[in-house]
């Protein structure tokens, strides 16, 4: 049988069109509509600006600004343009605080709560406010220069960064050591990655390599991370378990006093003021205002929040499905010798606490992944617990869960929004819910 000759597909038709833009999306892009109303994205972009498009296919392949809002000031980080990382610090700072808020004001009305009041954007401000946590990639091109950054937006470019302004310095300080450290471990043409934690204790260092390190190899990550004093240097190679070259202490992070010694690559909040933040806008600041009340802390990680509902006085139960978080925070309780707080090993979406298991709470947190915990809340609608407390990175899965309790008969009473990742897209979210006597 005669092939069919496969047809080249035409490029679409290229237009330059002048466009003022109406508002800004969800991506912190410009978003404006051309002649015949179709939404234009253009990044970089602020409402009441004219710009000049070049568009094919409802894509902006080029785009000049005409005129400047005064709602833009000048990005800090000489990275800006390239970089995926920082994308709205061009945004002046009520404008951002409001860009952020509304966020959260869109998805809880899709999700028919628009009478919802959501508070100002909570800002982190101050000693330990930098990312404690960040993952860079790391690539050897084929001329053999080393690059270490964060993506470009919507490429796998990896846009080579000099300094950070958003991590904590004790992780800034590591960029060009690393740099050196990936030229002797990347063949050209490699890539790899690293992810780097600020424990209480000390860096732990994770890398991400193409193969595992031969001996000389290992000679040299040890000598690195003996020079800089990393608590943990462990490697990995794709989907295996990381595995430790070199461990001088355990790395450790503390919860409310509670010292828990984490496994590699765990999930922490992004930075250590945000662990003080949300427990204190989740109302667990205050040693002792729980005494004796039961509370169960969902998607409970290493234990963030069960320490401070422990603190607060609550017996506590936290359910978490990895199990080396379980077992982390088990190390935690059990170093610490602490009674009346426990943790189990527990899937939340295919086995969420049922109707019965959380009548037994009056407060109930969950801190779910993305995707948001519909499983786990549709029996907590039902229940009768009086107090929930619900935390969310991700402000749509968030508003439907919201949605789920209101629908049976929770009053969401407080919904706070909090920049706990700074000029990026992403907003975290505390709220708190009641249930009537
Ligand atoms: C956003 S983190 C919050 C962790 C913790 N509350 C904290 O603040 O450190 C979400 C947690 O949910 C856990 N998780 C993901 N899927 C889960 C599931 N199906 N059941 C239970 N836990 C899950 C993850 O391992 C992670 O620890």
């Amino acid at each position: 049988m005669q092939k069919k000759a496969r047809r080249r597909k035409r490029p679409a038709p290229c237009r330059s069109i002048e466009i003022i833009i109406e508002g800004l999306g969800a991506r912190g892009d410009g978003v404006a509509r051309d002649d015949d109303g179709r939404p234009v994205h253009v990044p970089g972009a602020l409402p009441g600006e004219k710009w000049r498009a070049d568009l094919a296919g409802g894509k902006v392949l080029r785009a000049e600004m005409l005129r400047s809002s005064p709602l833009r000031r000048a990005p800090f980080c000489p990275h800006y343009q390239g970089c995926g990382g920082c994308r709205a610090q061009h945004l002046a700072e009520d404008f951002y605080g409001e860009w952020k808020r509304d966020m959260v004001r869109q998805a809880l009305s899709r999700a028919g709560l628009a009478m919802v009041d959501v508070a100002p954007l909570y800002r982190l401000r101050g000693e330990g406010a930098g990312r404690r946590r960040v993952e860079w990639a790391l690539l050897r091109d084929r001329a053999g220069q080393v690059k270490l950054g964060y993506r470009q937006r919507g490429s796998h470019h990896v846009v080579d960064i000099g300094e950070c302004a958003i991590v904590e310095a004790d992780i800034a300080a590591l960029i060009a050591p690393l740099k050196g450290l990936a030229a002797a471990l990347l063949q050209p043409g490699e890539q790899g990655g690293c992810r780097i934690t600020l424990s209480d204790s000390g860096t732990d260092l994770l890398l991400k390599l193409p193969r595992l390190p031969d001996l000389e190899e290992r000679e040299r990550l040890t000598a690195f991370a003996r020079a800089r004093d990393c608590a943990r240097l462990c490697v990995q190679t794709g989907a295996e378990m990381p595995e430790t070259v070199l461990q001088q202490r355990q790395p450790l992070v503390r919860f409310c006093g509670v010292a828990v010694p984490i496994p590699p690559d765990c999930f922490l909040q992004a930075s250590r003021a945000a662990d003080r933040v949300l427990a204190e806008l989740a109302g667990l600041s205050s040693a002792g205002g729980r005494e004796g009340t039961m509370a169960a802390d969902l998607f409970s990680g290493v234990g963030t929040f069960s320490f401070a509902l422990h603190r607060a006085g609550a017996r506590v139960l936290a359910c978490e499905a990895d199990e080396a978080a379980v077992a982390a925070m088990q190390a935690g309780i059990n170093r610490a010798q602490l009674g009346n707080i426990a943790v189990s090993r527990r899937d939340l979406f295919r086995q969420p606490l049922l109707v019965d298991e959380l009548n037994r709470f009056s407060c109930v947190l969950f801190d779910p992944p993305r995707a948001g915990a519909r499983e786990q809340v549709e029996t907590l609608a039902a229940s009768k617990v009086a107090e929930v407390i619900a935390i969310s990175c991700n402000p749509a899965s968030f508003a439907r869960d919201m949605a789920i309790l209101v629908g049976g008969g929770y009053r969401l009473e407080r919904v706070v929004p909090v920049d706990q990742f700074p000029y990026s897209r992403h907003v975290e979210v505390v709220a708190r819910l009641s249930r009537g006597a």
